[in-house]
């Protein structure tokens, strides 16, 4: 089949490299010119685990192509689009801006029968107002417009899309079913459930399966404050109540609140969808309000491990992507907690393997540095704000030598309370207070002065 796939971004290009390894044609457009020059120099502009060699071998097999104009649109079997759908600035509404811009731009070129399947995660009603659109700007045609959502996790993204629980297709037209049934067969045929909805119900199907997982990292989070003052380990409890099938264990992990180009955007349309339709969704107002405070509230976990007040203290932030093995930094909480931090006066500095470039301009006053251990150097506390796989087994003795204190702000849970008492350091996690190891002997013995340096 011929596939284009308007918008290279995360969810495009995974969309449209996967589309070609599954035998289709596909060409990529993105209006970015320099991303599709770097795409076509073999250049990957996201970093995604696979992605490199999943494009140059579909390039080579000349099943893949990028351009920067709207390409093969007559010819297309189906047309995806693949654009960003951001927070309104001032409102939270979903921008639809690069939405309608695809449509406007792509109506003249499409073929009378066209099938357009939208990838993007919009609200309720957008693929009808599509579909509007389209009738009005060809009234020749009888375009089908598909709602397509996508549910791959960066960092995963090809896995997850060659390997989706669902592939949910939202319209009412059998032939539109059947072309878009046609571009997944490789992953129906390997028992990948496509759920035939009405158009509508394929939007929200989204947008409620978002608010479900952020519901359930708000409220884990929640549990894991609770845990703090009862003194009951949040990740004993998270496994406890993971292992009941009606729960089951993911997004039960413990942590500063929930970011990414995802979750808190999605929440937040969902809610304004809500309103706009006279529904209320108070959970999800609440997750929603929950997680903005917590990210920042981060910061006073720095303080109290430093026991008092920050300014001029040098902490170390090491991640500021919003997860591991991505260079995505939107909404990361990573970048409220180093404005706090800033604002209590404190010196950041910071490590991130991907996210440095991204992160800059959220975090204009960071110390940018080339390792974790180049960010720890001096600091008074190391906190550590994403999962990298680089941060889990950090060398604790080179670590202890080169920082002032020997304190370690763990928002990721991924080190064990016994490990950093014996490696001496003052360590504080998240939802579990026995991994608090304060004050460790020689901490105290030094806390007079400058503590740390060479030994
Ligand atoms: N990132 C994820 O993990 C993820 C997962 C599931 C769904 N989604 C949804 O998928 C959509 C895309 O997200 P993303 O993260 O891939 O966005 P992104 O910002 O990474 O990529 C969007 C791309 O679209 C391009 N673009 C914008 N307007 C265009 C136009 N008129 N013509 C051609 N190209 C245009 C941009 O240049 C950009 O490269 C969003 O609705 C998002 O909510 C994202």
């Amino acid at each position: 089949m011929r596939v284009t796939v308007i918008g290279a971004g995360y969810v495009g290009l995974v969309s449209g490299v996967c589309f070609a390894d599954f035998g289709h044609r596909v060409i990529c457009v993105d209006k970015d010119a320099g991303r599709i020059e770097a795409l076509r120099r073999g250049e990957i502009p996201i970093f995604e685990p696979g992605l490199a060699d999943l494009v140059a071998a579909n390039i080579s097999q000349g099943r893949l192509e990028f351009s920067n104009e709207p390409t093969g649109i007559g010819e297309a079997d189906a047309v995806f689009i693949a654009v960003g759908t951001p927070s309104r600035r001032g409102d939270g509404h979903a921008d639809l801006t690069h939405i309608y811009d695809v449509v406007r731009e792509i109506a003249p070129l499409l073929s009378p029968t066209a099938i357009v399947v939208t990838k993007s995660t919009v609200p309720v009603g957008t693929g009808d107002e599509i579909e509007r659109l389209l009738r009005e700007l060809r009234p020749d045609a009888e375009i089908q417009v598909v709602s397509n959502p996508e549910f791959l996790r960066e960092g995963a993204a090809i896995q997850d899309f060659k390997h989706p629980d669902r592939i949910v297709v939202g319209t009412d037209d059998a032939r539109a079913r059947a072309v878009v049934a046609e571009v997944y067969r490789p992953l129906y045929l390997n028992a990948a459930p496509i759920l035939n909805v009405s158009r509508r119900t394929a939007e929200l199907v989204k947008y409620a399966s978002n608010a479900f997982l952020a519901t359930k990292i708000a409220f884990i989070n929640e549990v894991a404050d609770l845990c703090e003052s009862v003194g009951a380990d949040v990740q004993d409890v998270a496994r406890g109540m993971g292992l009941d099938n009606r729960i089951g264990g993911k997004f039960l992990h413990a942590g500063p609140g929930f970011g990414g180009s995802c979750l808190p955007k999605d929440t937040t349309a969902l809610i304004k969808t809500a309103h706009d339709h006279g529904a209320q969704l108070r959970i999800v107002e609440t997750v929603a309000a929950v997680n903005d405070q917590r990210k920042r509230a981060m910061a006073r976990k720095v303080v109290a491990a430093l026991d008092g007040p920050i300014r001029g203290k040098t902490i170390a932030v090491l991640g500021l992507t919003f997860k591991p093995n991505t260079d995505d930094t939107r909404d990361s909480p990573a970048l409220p907690l180093i404005t706090a931090l800033h604002d209590l006066g404190a010196v950041v500095r910071s490590y991130d393997p991907a996210g440095m470039e991204q992160a800059k301009p959220h975090a204009p006053d960071v110390v940018c540095c080339a390792s974790a251990y180049a960010a720890a150097e001096g600091a008074d506390a190391v906190v550590i704000a994403t999962e990298w796989e680089q941060f889990r087994a950090l060398d604790l003795e080179r670590l202890r030598r080169i920082m002032a204190r020997p304190v370690i702000v763990d928002l990721r849970n991924v080190y064990r309370g016994d490990e950093m008492k014996r490696a001496n350091f003052r360590y504080v996690a998240v939802g579990r207070p026995d991994a608090e190891c304060r004050p460790v002997p020689s901490l105290a013995k030094r806390s007079a002065g400058r503590l740390g340096g060479a030994e």
